[in-house]
């Protein structure tokens, strides 16, 4: 089987059966990554870039290490540092870089629609979006499907609450898109100032602004960091009082007495949206979701390749 598209912009856009086929490869790569050796030579000679003009830790990790797992080459490309500050446009650096022979491009961009746009111009190039702005984050949504098909047994008829910055999240988007295509129930939690209005009815979604009732409801709660970098008006009062209303806490879990996955696409932010106590505690699989996130990134970078049944 081979994806319906060329690209990975997004989830909006991609249908039930490729988000399947990416899930069900990614669990062949992961018995790969069990083995005393964990390379294969799928992606031999084909070179990928990385070109990250946002920060990254796991994303930018995760991919690379994904490429090498499958054999590519690998350049790394971060803003700083580059001809960026030289006043290059975004699709002159791409085209000087694809130039040099690279075959694929994974980007990260803080401008939503970035990737799209790279899309439009080079239609003939993988394209994988590694997160735009405030719009998708495609990858984190299928490793975050992934991981809660792996401790669930499936996604189908699981209620999933996503808890935070809803609004600045690409994560939450992607997530949204992905898990209410696969049959999850959605439901979004967290102050009324950080879930967009018009959520429920455009996107079919639950919203809850009382985290006790939404963690009641769910079997899984996805714990999204507050994405300060990105708000320009103030929309809580103080961390502490966020914490104070919607962080998740141990005794808050212990007073639903019911198990909840716990899962955070990472960085935590301690003590604001999450306690130290649930985020190391039992019910976390948030390194399983970056141990999952491999995989699937060798996935979605295989099934792009069109190197599908070559090797
Ligand atoms: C997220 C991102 O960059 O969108 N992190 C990630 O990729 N794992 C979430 C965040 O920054 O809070």
């Amino acid at each position: 089987m081979q994806l319906s598209t060329k690209h990975l912009l997004g989830i909006k856009d991609l249908p039930a059966v490729d988000i399947s086929l990416i899930l069900s490869t990614a669990a062949q790569f992961k018995e790969v990554l069990q083995r005393p050796i964990k390379k294969v030579p799928s992606l031999r000679d084909l070179t990928v870039v990385n070109l990250f003009y946002e920060n990254s830790t796991r994303t930018r990790i995760s991919f690379e290490l994904a490429e090498k797992r499958l054999s590519a080459d690998t350049i790394n490309f971060a803003a700083s540092g580059s001809s960026v500050s030289k006043g290059e446009t975004l699709l002159d650096t791409v085209n000087n870089i694809l130039s040099m022979k690279v075959d694929m491009v994974v980007m990260r961009h803080s401008a939503s629609g970035a990737p799209h746009f790279l899309a439009r111009h080079l239609p003939e190039t993988a394209i994988i979006n590694a997160g735009d702005g405030i719009n998708e984050h495609p990858t984190q949504a299928l490793l975050d499907a992934f991981s809660i098909k792996e401790k669930l047994g499936s996604l189908e008829g699981k209620k999933v609450v996503l808890i935070g910055d809803i609004m600045h999240s690409r994560v939450a988007l992607s997530n949204i898109y992905l898990l209410k295509k696969m049959g999850a129930e959605v439901m979004l939690a967290g102050p009324p100032t950080l879930i967009p209005i018009h959520v429920k009815a455009a996107l079919d979604v639950e919203v809850a602004y009382d985290l006790k009732k939404a963690l009641q409801w769910c079997d899984v709660a996805n714990v999204l960091r507050i994405q300060l970098e990105r708000q320009n008006q103030v929309l809580f009062s103080s961390l502490r009082e966020y914490n104070l209303a919607y962080g998740v806490s141990r005794k808050l879990l212990d007073s639903i007495g019911k198990e909840i996955v716990i899962m955070h696409p990472g960085p935590i932010n301690r003590g604001v949206e999450i306690d130290s106590d649930v985020a190391d505690g039992r019910d976390s699989i948030i390194l399983q979701q970056v141990e999952n996130g491999v995989a699937v990134r060798m996935a979605v970078l295989y099934l792009l390749s069109g190197r599908k049944g070559d090797s």
